[in-house]
Order: C-alpha cells, then sequence, then structure tokens
C-alpha cells in the first residue's frame, strides 16, 4: 500500500515511516523538508497520486492562537481535498485525549477543527487520540514555567512513549477506517505536578514545581480527569520509569562520546 505520511521528518512521523516501511509498504514521508507543504498545497498532488491511505501526524510551527487555528484548518481542508480528488481511501489523523474538553485552550481549539473538518468529509477517516508522549513531558514544564517556578495543576495524567504511540498510529493505519475516534494511553497514571517534578530531578534542573490547581496547561484549566482517557482505551506498555532509565543512560553514552 501507499501511504503518504504527514509530518514524516517529525517525532512520530519518523518512526511511523519506519515501521510501515518494515511491514513492506510503500511508506512516504511528506513534509515542508522534502518539498510538500500542506499550507500551501506545494507538492501534495504529487506526493498523493496513487496513495491508498493519507496518514497526519504534522505540527504546527507555531502554538499562537491564530497560527495554530490556520495552520490546522488550512492544511486539513487542502489534505482533504486533494486527498478526495486523488482517491485516498483512508485519512488517518493523530490528535489528543481530552481534545473535545480543552476548548479554552487555542491549540486544542485548532485540533477540534481539524478533528470536525476530518468528520465532515467524504474520505473514510481514524482519528487517534493518544496522551501525552513521554518524550513532551519538558515541553509541558517549559510552557508552565515563570522563572524559577514550574506551576501545575496536580490533575491526572496517563502519558505514553512515542514508540507506542507510532506502533499504535501503524497498526490502525493499516486497518479498516473506524469512521470515528480511538484512544491510546500509557499503562499508569501519575499526578501532572509529580511526574514533571520526577522528570526535572532526573535531569538535575533547579526548577521548583508547585501544585496550583487553577494553573493554565497550555491555556486551559484542568479538571481531575480530563487529561485521562476513557475506560476502552488501549493501553501501551512501556512504563514511565523504564522509558526515563532508558533515556538517560542514552544521553549519558551520547556525552560520554563527545557529542
Ligand atoms: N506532544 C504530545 O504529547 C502529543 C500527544 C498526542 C497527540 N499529539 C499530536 O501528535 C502530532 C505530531 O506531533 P509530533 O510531536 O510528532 O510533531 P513534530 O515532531 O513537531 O513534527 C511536526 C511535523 O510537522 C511537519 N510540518 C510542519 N509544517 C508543515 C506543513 N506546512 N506541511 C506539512 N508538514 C508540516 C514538520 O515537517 P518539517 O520537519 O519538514 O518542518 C514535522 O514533520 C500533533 O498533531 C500533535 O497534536 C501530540
Amino acid at each position: 500500500m501507499r501511504i503518504v505520511v504527514i509530518g514524516g521528518s517529525g517525532l512520530i512521523g519518523s518512526k511511523l515511516v519506519t515501521m510501515l516501511s518494515e511491514q513492506r509498504h510503500e511508506a512516504v514521508a511528506a513534509s515542508p523538508k522534502s518539498g510538500v507543504n500542506t499550507v500551501t498545497g506545494e507538492g501534495l498532488a504529487g506526493v498523493l497520486e496513487g496513495a491508498s491511505v493519507v496518514v497526519d501526524v504534522s505540527n504546527s510551527p507555531s502554538f499562537e492562537d491564530a497560527a495554530v487555528m490556520e495552520f490546522f484548518t488550512t492544511s486539513t481542508r487542502n489534505l482533504l481535498t486533494y486527498g478526495a480528488a486523488a482517491g485516498v481511501g483512508h485519512h488517518v489523523a493523530l490528535s489528543v485525549v481530552g481534545t473535545e474538553r480543552l476548548s479554552a485552550s487555542g491549540y486544542f481549539r485548532a485540533k477540534i477543527a481539524q478533528e470536525k473538518l476530518i468528520k465532515e468529509s467524504s474520505i473514510p477517516f481514524s482519528i487517534v487520540h493518544a496522551t501525552q508522549f513521554f518524550e513532551f513531558v519538558t515541553s509541558i514544564a517549559d510552557a508552565a514555567t515563570d522563572g524559577n517556578t514550574v506551576r501545575l495543576a496536580p490533575v491526572l495524567i496517563q502519558p505514553m512513549a512515542a514508540d507506542d504511540v507510532a506502533s499504535a498510529v501503524a497498526r490502525i493505519t493499516i486497518g479498516t477506517p473506524v469512521n470515528g475516534t480511538v484512544e491510546v494511553a500509557g499503562p499508569e497514571q501519575f499526578r501532572l505536578d509529580e511526574l514533571i517534578r520526577r522528570s526535572l530531578d532526573t535531569q538535575n534542573d533547579p526548577r521548583q514545581v508547585i501544585a496550583d490547581p487553577h494553573a493554565r496547561y497550555f491555556g486551559a484549566e484542568l479538571k481531575e480527569r480530563t487529561l485521562i482517557p476513557s475506560n476502552g482505551a488501549s493501553l501501551a506498555e512501556t512504563r514511565f520509569e523504564d522509558w526515563l532509565s532508558r533515556a538517560t543512560a542514552q544521553s549519558e553514552t551520547l556525552s560520554l562520546k563527545g557529542t
């Protein structure tokens, strides 16, 4: 199957291209780096020729409210229009568990708009809702940092490894369109403030994490279960502590080698 991976150079996209290629599919990485721009339409018609599936794992270069809305709406409209013209039979998109509960955030309003366009289109689709990637934990801290302080709501979070996200997206990509949303999550729940504190401690990061029930997460206040999937979610295997020890060992090896 020819499968076009939009955002194929990104964190999830590059893993997905490798996994699909290993399963003998013709997986094509498409992004501005390879001359395909979903916002301007550049290169889209060419790359979609003969494609059975499009997987959208792209992300906006800017998280500013207007920019991110413009990115996801224009890009998704183009993908669906060019995809329909090319006879694409399955549109897969990666989004976030709890998106529908996070409309106070500009980023999540854009993801809601992206999902709405996909649901209204004529192309059979699967939307994958994943929880926060382990790899994204430092970005969560950075977004919540003021000086030396990181303010986070002490709510539940059930993060997962990017490798497990890519495996789940690969499985859904080669399956039948569900014309709905599938949830995937990590194996364990944490308190958001504790997870970030643990991660910063491991990196000897001196920032102090403060539990604040009203702290905003990318612009939105969180309730106890806003970031938690429903009971039917499929759960990935990799545990945070195992991932953290591997990531720490890897970065120590790299620094020993002077890279
Ligand atoms: N972070 C999380 O915890 C989390 C959780 C659940 C779901 N998600 C979702 O996962 C998705 C992927 O995230 P990620 O972290 O893997 O992304 P990422 O590493 O930031 O990669 C973004 C990708 O988007 C591409 N891109 C940017 N502008 C583009 C354009 N105009 N046309 C086509 N491609 C463009 C980039 O291409 P270039 O390299 O060529 O610039 C890159 O390949 C996002 O939609 C996000 O909402 C994230």
